[in-house]
């Protein structure tokens, strides 16, 4: 991978973004707006150079999505971006390397392994309770409670018990504060906080991780453990670690943010709303497996639009190994690429209004989505290990409020849809995710 050529502006010629700042490039202008700096660069062309976490080819063009489903691009430009949270995880290798982990990961998290290991059962145990947290409230954060939700059904699901979720979910948000700028070494700032906790995490999971090799041991946990690919070969215990590490940080903002946005939605559309109701009170309980979705059109309408509109990782970062074609242009091996998701989730020719949320659009088809349409989890060897388990956990969620509403509906507090903020990934605004309830 060493080996490739750096190929930049100055050696591929293509139209270059304007505004870019010294050493930050684009990212002050996407951080503080994602889609005006994406609209802009697909202003100038399919193919436009943008500095983002460096120079990278930028691939407007929605045929860029057969990049990844081929194997010429390689992941390694994110892993430098990314250091050390993905290191040694399934989201840091290419090829080989990344078939084996894959290969000794996918199981639990088909439909039939999550109804198989209990774990969509665990889930709607976790989705009932938070639920019912949420409808006996006369006033909560719609992002807050969805996000200690989603870290929840993560640890919930590898095998944590009810009594120590809140003990994980503390930790692993501290983890996150590694993001901050601060040296790591400077004692009682956020990124020491962030340090300390991650260490706490990895002895336990060292623990839990050696105590789910024993037989029986319930949860995904111990199904990752003994896990084995095709070859027979799995996960070693660093590696088991480190990709329990990044089932949390994959897992929880990304299908917290989409919950969250399809509340607002449904709180600002009391038709929409009145049909989730009836499809809810008509399934009698929600979802408990993968195969019960197909009872709830509606709820997953909901939640797949709110996913397309807001799809929270808006661009990927890749690196293009073996000479690629697209949009009619062939790379040359070395080209730095960004593939813009939010983007493609918004092509007209695909998507008739892209810019209304119209959950019909998911309704009425006698075909599954196609990978185009999944493109919000990524596409190709990356696509998103968690799919099954996000649709569920969206229709179950969903279905449980419309079936704890009682003549209720939600509203939000600010009365519009929350404003985004886009770094590290898009997601509405907390403050702006306050709920109440109001009679229907
Ligand atoms: C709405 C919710 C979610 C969205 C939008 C989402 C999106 C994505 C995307 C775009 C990728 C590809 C990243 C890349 O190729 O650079 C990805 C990968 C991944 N996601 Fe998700 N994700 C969601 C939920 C989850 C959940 C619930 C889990 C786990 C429980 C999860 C685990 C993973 C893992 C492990 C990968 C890496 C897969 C690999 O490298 O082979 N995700 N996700």
């Amino acid at each position: 991978m060493n080996q490739l050529p750096t190929i930049t502006p100055e050696n591929l010629s293509f139209p270059i973004l304007p505004g870019a700042w010294p050493s930050v490039g684009h990212y002050p202008g996407a951080a503080w707006d994602t889609p005006k700096v994406l609209r802009e660069a697909q202003a100038l062309g399919p193919l436009v150079w943008i500095n983002l976490s460096g120079w990278g080819l930028i691939v407007c063009h929605p045929d860029g999505f057969e990049l990844l489903k081929g194997k010429t691009l390689s992941i390694a430009p994110m892993v430098r971006n990314s250091g050390d949270l993905v290191a040694d995880s399934v989201l840091s290798v290419d090829g080989a390397e990344h078939r084996r982990m894959r290969g000794s990961m996918n199981r639990p998290f088909t439909p039939e392994g999550l109804s198989g290991e209990g774990a969509a059962k665990r889930m709607a145990e976790l989705v009932e309770a938070r639920s019912k947290g949420m409808a006996e409230s006369t006033r909560f954060n719609a992002l807050n409670e969805l996000r200690d939700l989603a870290l929840d059904i993560i640890f919930g699901v590898l095998g944590v018990p009810d009594a120590d979720l809140p003990w994980w979910r503390e930790k692993y948000q501290r983890t996150l504060l590694t993001s901050f700028p601060i040296a790591k070494s400077v004692p009682f700032s956020p990124a020491w906080f962030a340090r300390r906790a991650s260490a706490e995490i990895g002895q336990r999971l060292q623990e839990e991780a050696a105590r789910a090799q024993a037989e029986g041991s319930p949860g995904l946990l111990a199904a990752l453990a003994h896990g084995r690919d095709e070859h027979g070969k799995g996960l070693n215990a660093q590696e088991l670690v480190a990709n329990v590490r990044i089932l949390g940080l994959a897992g929880h903002e990304t299908t917290a943010s989409i919950l969250t946005w399809s509340l607002a939605y449904l709180s600002l559309d009391d038709a929409l709303w009145d049909r989730l109701v009836v499809e809810a009170n008509a399934a009698g309980h929600i979802p408990q497996a993968p195969a019960d979705l197909k009872k709830h059109p509606i709820a997953e309408a909901i939640f797949r639009e709110s996913l397309r509109l807001n799809t929270p990782l808006p661009v990927m970062m890749r690196e293009i190994v073996v000479p690629a074609e697209v949009a009619g242009v062939t790379l040359p091996a070395g080209t730095p690429v960004r593939l813009p998701l939010w983007l493609w989730n918004r092509d007209p020719d695909r998507y008739p209004e892209p810019e209304r949320y119209n959950p019909d659009r998911w309704l009425g088809r006698d075909r599954k989505p196609d990978p185009v349409e999944m493109s919000p989890f990524g596409g190709g060897a990356h696509f998103c290990l968690g799919y099954h388990l996000a649709i569920l956990e969206g229709v179950q969620l969903l279905t449980a409020m419309a079936q704890r509403a009682q003549g209720r509906r939600l509203r939000l507090v600010k009365g519009a849809l929350p404003a985004e903020r886009f770094f590290p990934l898009i997601q509405p605004q907390g403050k702006d995710t306050e709920m109440v309830w109001e009679r229907a």
